[in-house]
């Protein structure tokens, strides 16, 4: 079972550290545990959490390993700070930056070419699920993927992303089933997961763990999730 926080944009370093600082002296066995801070953020996480078992993560990578790419950061510039992996294709991402099914499954790629563990996102909006076609959406998503011992991917239905919406257990295990029926790979559930809905859905036996959002960033929440998920 895997638990990622994405934390989105929140944390400086400072935050961060304090974080880190917590997480590292808490007790957490029997689930992986990964944290996805801001880039600027990522070093200070990297090192106070050097020598647990919790790995740090961006929250996105460039294809290029480098370049006239104004604002990116490449795979081989987060592996030079020690991180472990990298989310692709949020549907923040989506929304608000262009990201394509194509860009997400390049960045993918070259993410895993260099050696980063990869997360990468899928789901359906509102609308596409109240127009029946929540499965090919997935399947149009995952076909840009390829399978690989590093590759992750979270199920991420758009409206249950910071809405206090949560898919139920049993929209969650479908989805998941359908997945991985076309990508045989670990597939974590994200959408306001919270410590009181989090045993219902990691109990899904499609369920591999989460990507939480809000319920990271304290970190009372998000070792409350932890160990529901250890003690599956
Ligand atoms: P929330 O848990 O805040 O809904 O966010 C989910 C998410 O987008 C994680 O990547």
């Amino acid at each position: 079972m895997l638990i990622a926080g994405n934390w989105k944009m929140y944390k400086g370093p400072a935050e961060a550290a304090d974080f880190c600082l917590r997480l590292r002296d808490t007790e957490l066995e029997g689930v992986d545990v990964v944290v996805c801070p801001p880039f600027v953020s990522l070093a200070v996480a990297v090192q106070l959490l050097a020598g647990t078992e919790i790995a740090v993560a961006a929250q996105n990578v460039h294809w290029e390993v480098e370049g006239a790419y104004t604002g990116e950061v490449s795979a081989p510039m987060l592996r030079e700070l020690g991180v472990y992996g990298a989310i692709v294709g949020h549907s923040e991402r989506r929304q608000y930056f262009g990201e394509s099914d194509e860009t997400t499954a390049t960045r993918a790629r070259s993410a895993l070419a260099a050696g980063l563990c990869v997360i990468a996102r899928v789901g359906e909006t509102e609308e596409e699920r109240e127009r029946g076609e929540t499965e090919n959406v997935l399947r149009r998503q995952v076909a840009f993927l390829e399978a690989d011992d590093n590759l992750v991917v979270a199920y991420e239905p758009v409206w249950a992303i910071g809405t206090g919406k949560t898919a139920t257990p049993e929209i969650a295990q479908e989805a998941h089933g359908f997945l991985k029926s076309l990508l045989d790979v670990p597939i974590l559930y994200g959408g306001s997961v919270k410590p009181e809905n989090a045993a219902e859905l990691l109990s899904q036996p499609a369920v591999d763990g989460a990507l939480v959002g809000g319920a990271s960033l304290e970190l009372d929440s998000f070792v409350a999730i932890c160990r529901t998920a250890a003690s599956l």
